[in-house]
């Protein structure tokens, strides 16, 4: 059957059975992202088990054509899906990449604490920093650092990379001549709430530091399994919390030496190149420094630890007289459980709504968090990402300023 002819029942824009292009057979939905669906299918021509990314062709909200753009200019690059093949037709806009494993948020929602340990996350950040890297050299932004744009590979040679996925939202930062653009003076809201950093809440135009702040946030939800912010749903308080948070408490986690990192990333602005090498001196320093081996394995390699899980349990049921050993059996993750805690101890952080800052330079809000489309105004409600109650900061939002918020006078 021929992609033309068939709608699905459901509103989905293929089904499993349907042959796009004459090439790729669909074979299941692996997902629907936050402007179109993903699904596995089988590249008729290779016999290779492929992903294609859809947008309906109607949407104004059009993200294929950048990640088209994006995805050709990252060609063989390491950490980069092989672009397959692109096209159109009057229903939808495709594109066709390799298929790749599970993506960041699955696998830390899917440990048992919903926190990687110690050498899971700074390996995982390592490998992450020579994403950025890549994207940056050659000329983009990807203004949507989350652990649901990374995956790992799918094949035994690849299964211990980390892939970056998902160029919708980049932007280009030099022009013609080689030189950073010219910022704007305000930019509209791009990325998503949970993880973008203070200038994206102040709509400033974003900057290749921007994506280290969002990556910052991202290694210290890996580590810790929550960020303060994640039971509030308000973009503006979010904002805000973000601005009067100790980014050194949430170092308490981490070697040392991202420490020497953080201060680096405080000191990059909108036209300063971020010092990629530096930073990933620092986690090789660090990862000798724990002894970490890089061929150790990750924590979904490693058999899930309900062992761990009974022997806290026994251990706490255990007579007031064994009580020195219930720390003892405690596993690395559980301590580290134990002190996040303490870093993130969100009922400290309440935030008063009209505080100077982010809530004076906006009166009225959008929606709880939703976002309005850039043409259209379309209230956006996502849930990527989310394990809890008010997961629509983390979906990937367009905002439209105009729309969303209203200036005081
Ligand atoms: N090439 C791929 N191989 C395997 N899985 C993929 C691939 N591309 C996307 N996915 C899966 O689909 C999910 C959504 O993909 P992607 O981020 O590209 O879509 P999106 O619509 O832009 O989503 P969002 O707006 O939520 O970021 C990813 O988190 C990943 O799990
Ligand atoms: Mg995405």
């Amino acid at each position: 059957m021929d992609d033309e002819e068939m709608f699905s029942e459901f509103g989905d824009l293929l089904q499993s059975g349907q042959i796009v292009k004459e090439r790729w057979r669909i074979t299941k939905k692996l997902g629907g992202g936050g402007f179109g669906e993903i699904y596995e299918a089988i590249d008729l021509l290779t016999k290779e088990t492929v992903a294609v990314k859809t947008e309906s062709a109607i949407d104004n909200r059009q993200v294929l054509k950048m990640e088209v753009a994006v995805l050709k200019k990252l060609k063989g690059k390491p950490h980069i899906c092989k672009f397959i093949g692109c096209g159109k037709n009057d229903r939808f806009n495709y594109i066709v990449m390799s298929l790749q494993g599970m993506n960041l948020s699955d696998l830390r929602r899917s440990r048992p604490r919903g926190a990687f340990s110690l050498s899971t996350t700074i390996r995982l950040s390592y490998q992450i920093i020579q994403c950025i890297k890549t994207i940056h050299e050659v000329g983009f932004l990807h203004r949507d650092i989350k652990p649901s744009n990374f995956t790992i590979g799918k094949t035994p040679d690849t299964k211990r990379t980390v892939y970056m996925l998902d160029f919708g939202l980049a932007r280009q930062y030099i022009n013609s001549q080689g030189n950073v653009r010219t910022p704007r003076i305000e930019a509209g809201f791009r990325g998503t709430v949970r993880y973008a950093s203070l200038n994206a809440h102040k709509l400033k135009e974003l900057g290749r530091h921007d994506d280290l702040w969002s990556w910052f946030y991202m290694i210290v939800e890996f580590i810790s399994g929550s960020l303060p912010w994640k039971k509030l749903k308000d973009k503006e308080r979010i904002g805000l919390m973000k601005e009067r948070c100790d980014n050194w408490k949430f170092l308490k986690l981490l070697p040392s030496e991202y420490s020497d990192i953080l201060r680096h990333i405080q000191e990059l602005g909108y036209f300063d190149e971020p010092d990629y090498d530096f930073i990933l001196e620092c986690i090789q320093s660090s990862i000798h420094r724990k002894g970490i081996n890089m061929s150790d394995p990750f924590d979904w390699e490693r058999p899930t630890s309900s062992s761990a899980a009974t022997s806290i349990t026994q251990a706490t049921n255990r007579p007031s007289g064994h009580h020195t050993s219930t720390h003892a059996v405690l596993s690395h993750q559980t301590q580290l459980e134990i002190h996040s805690n303490e870093v993130f101890d969100t009922q400290k952080a309440v935030i008063p709504k009209q505080e100077a800052g982010l809530a004076d330079r906006f009166s009225a809000r959008d929606t709880e968090g939703g976002c309005a489309d850039e043409q259209l105004g379309i209230i956006l409600q996502r849930e990527r990402d989310g394990d809890d109650l008010f997961n629509e900061q983390q979906g990937t939002s367009y905002c439209k300023r105009s729309l969303i918020w209203s200036r005081s006078p």
